[in-house]
């Protein structure tokens, strides 16, 4: 499907969506976001598809949400309209894993939406911030939960509270991003990270990616029992036994996702 704000790739089992709005460095309008639930939906239906790569242009993953979509509404059309609910609840539904590319400014939504991600590789060129409280806003979709987290309360508020933005290196230092690469090897490093994620199991991958973010959701207890509840599960897969068997015999694994 041809979409107007975004380009899709599908090679080798990795989806990669580009936010495609240049002249608005990639601004989340409800055009862009309502064709990104789109795309991570049928991506994640998509048996050729074992994991996702969302990215940006080199200036910019995402600048935040449209300011110029935004700045005539009222109270009332935010609350009634939910406002970015459905579309982020949509990205939140996706089961498969998606890496976050981020290249140059991840900003407001922009960050928020990188931080929606399994996880996030960034270019040495990248700068993640919360600049809402500029507008007489504030975050709205993650900046004050997430990214408090993610990097602590301290960051988090100093972010927020001033605007500043985070380089890479601070982001890499303070846990809000895996991996920091040149600008250039950036794309590279993180295909070869989803190629090495489309090598799984990718019901084990899942698996993974739904016990990783409970972690967020609940008691370390809770976490922990469920955890291990998911660990049992996986010995009824033949997964399980391919994957033990293949070490046993020393050879590659070869998963059927079952
Ligand atoms: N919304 C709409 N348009 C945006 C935009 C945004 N968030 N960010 C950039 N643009 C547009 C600019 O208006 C400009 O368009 P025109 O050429 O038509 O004027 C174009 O993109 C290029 O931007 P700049 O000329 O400003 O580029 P720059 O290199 O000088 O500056 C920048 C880059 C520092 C990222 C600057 O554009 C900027 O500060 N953008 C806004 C960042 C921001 O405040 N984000 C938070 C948005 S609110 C939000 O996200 C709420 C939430 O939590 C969900």
């Amino acid at each position: 499907m041809a979409y107007e704000t975004l380009i899709v790739e599908i090679d080798d089992y990795v989806a990669l969506i580009r936010l495609n709005r240049p002249d608005a460095l990639n601004a989340l309008n409800a055009k862009l976001l309502g064709e990104l639930a789109d795309a991570l939906a049928a991506a994640d239906a998509n048996e050729k598809v074992r994991c996702i790569v969302l990215t940006g242009s080199e200036k910019a993953f995402a600048a935040g949400a449209d300011i110029k979509e935004m700045s005539e509404k009222s109270f009332v059309d935010v609350f009634t309209g939910d406002l970015f609910t459905p579309e982020t609840e949509a990205l939140l539904r996706v089961r498969k894993p998606i890496i976050a590319a981020v290249s140059g400014y991840a900003l407001g939504g922009g960050c928020e939406l990188a931080m929606m991600c399994d996880f996030i590789i960034c270019s040495d060129t990248a700068k993640f911030g919360q600049p809402e409280i500029n507008l007489g806003v504030m975050a709205g979709i993650g900046g004050t939960q997430r990214l408090t987290r993610f990097v602590g309360k301290a960051k988090a508020m100093d972010m927020n509270l001033t605007g500043r933005f985070m380089d890479a290196a601070e982001a890499e230092r303070s846990g809000l991003v895996s991996r920091v690469v040149p600008a250039k090897k950036l794309m590279d490093e993180a295909m070869a990270a989803a190629r090495k994620i489309t090598e799984k199991s990718a019901l084990t991958a899942m698996a993974v990616k739904e016990s990783v973010n409970r972690s967020y959701e609940t008691t370390l207890r809770e976490g922990l029992l469920f955890e291990r509840r998911v660990f049992h599960s996986l010995f009824a897969t033949e997964d399980q036994k391919e994957g033990m068997g293949a070490f046993l015999e020393k050879r590659e694994a070869q998963f059927r996702d079952r």
